[in-house]
């Protein structure tokens, strides 16, 4: 299939990235971070989680967050929301679309969500249906869609029986997520392959985390099924909660470096997303890992002192 000509980059640093740092993060550096991503052109931005603090405590300052941030007009705001309390929170916070997260593995669902598959989405009906009753937008992660950290091995099948349910309940998008980035391209190809008879190609996205370093391999061979969706978190924050040993989300600055060089238009300025990565890590004194990135500031720096 000829690669598709644009692409929609849905920055996910604030929530997947930052959800998974040891210390707290402090509200206004998330809501900084959010004002500079969206001014950078992201027309979706992944903001905040209205989950159990319990669970989750680096995500317990959601709706401060979402009062905090400057709207930008067109940007998609997005939140994860796993049950009803958790809808809730997202409408009084005005976001612009929720995300129910379920898993194509039963040991994970557990894990992340201390309930079935099958009860998921048994949960996740009446949260969906209050999401179109207030016209807000739906997207369904399907989290380990490549590969389990308890079960192992996902079949195709698994992945897209969720698929099929989170259609039922009336997702707009639905994410293909390699929660613990072991996916290889032939497996992404597979994958895409089955679900793009299930749900429109169109509507589906590529979400890979880094951790065996095949992401940007597996976003290429995503795009070759036409995919034309994908998640990234600027200078590779994260990791999952659930999910040990798992490194964060495909960087967005090597992503973008990645569409700039095939001609694929993002919408994203790249330099000012490489200062952003800058900026976050430093804020949160974490190595920077994306290697655009570095490489790209070093270059700005350098050049920014042969001129002075
Ligand atoms: P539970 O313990 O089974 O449910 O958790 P519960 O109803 O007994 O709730 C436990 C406590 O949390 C109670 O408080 C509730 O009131 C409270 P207590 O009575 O003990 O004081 N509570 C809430 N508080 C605030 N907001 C809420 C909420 N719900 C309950 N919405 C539950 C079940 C689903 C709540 C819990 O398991 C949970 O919050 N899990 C979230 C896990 C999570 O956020 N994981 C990371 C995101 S998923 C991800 O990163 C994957 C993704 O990136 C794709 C990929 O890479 O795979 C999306
Ligand atoms: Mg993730």
């Amino acid at each position: 299939m000829a690669l598709p000509k644009q692409v929609k980059i849905v920055e996910v640093g604030p929530r997947d990235g930052l959800q998974n740092e040891k210390d707290f993060v402090p509200t206004a550096i998330k809501i900084e971070l959010i004002n500079r991503l969206s001014t950078a052109g992201f027309r979706n931005v992944e903001a905040a989680s209205f989950v159990s603090p319990k669970w989750v405590p680096q995500m317990a300052d959601g709706a401060d967050v979402m009062a905090g941030i400057e709207r930008r007009a067109g940007t998609i705001y997005s939140v994860l929301t796993p049950n009803l309390r958790g809808f809730e929170g997202a409408l009084a916070a005005r976001a612009d679309e929720i995300v129910i997260f379920g898993a194509a593995s039963e040991a994970f669902s557990q894990k992340n969500i201390n309930c079935s598959i099958a009860e998921s989405i048994e949960r996740f009906a009446p949260v969906a249906a209050a999401a179109k009753e207030h016209q807000l937008r739906i997207r369904g992660s399907v989290s380990c869609a490549l590969g389990c950290p308890y079960q192992g091995e996902v079949p195709v099948a698994s992945v897209v029986d969720v698929v099929k349910r989170f259609a039922a309940l009336g997702c707009d998008e639905i994410d293909i997520a390699d929660t613990i980035g072991v996916g290889t391209p032939r497996r992404t190809r597979e994958v895409f392959e089955a679900v793009t008879q299930v749900f429109p190609r169109e509507r589906l996205s590529g979400h890979f985390h880094d951790t065996y370093g095949q992401a940007l391999a597996n976003i290429y061979a995503a795009l070759l099924e036409g995919v034309e969706i994908f998640h990234a978190s600027v200078a590779g924050l994260g990791g999952c909660p659930y999910a040990k040993g798992a490194t964060g989300n495909v960087a967005t600055e090597d992503v973008l470096y990645l569409m700039n060089g095939l001609g694929i238009e993002t919408g994203i300025d790249l330099a000012q997303v490489v200062e952003i990565g800058d900026f976050i890590s430093n804020a949160i004194g974490r190595p920077n890992v994306s290697r655009a990135g570095k490489a790209l500031l070093a270059k700005a720096r350098s050049e920014a002192n042969t001129c002075a």
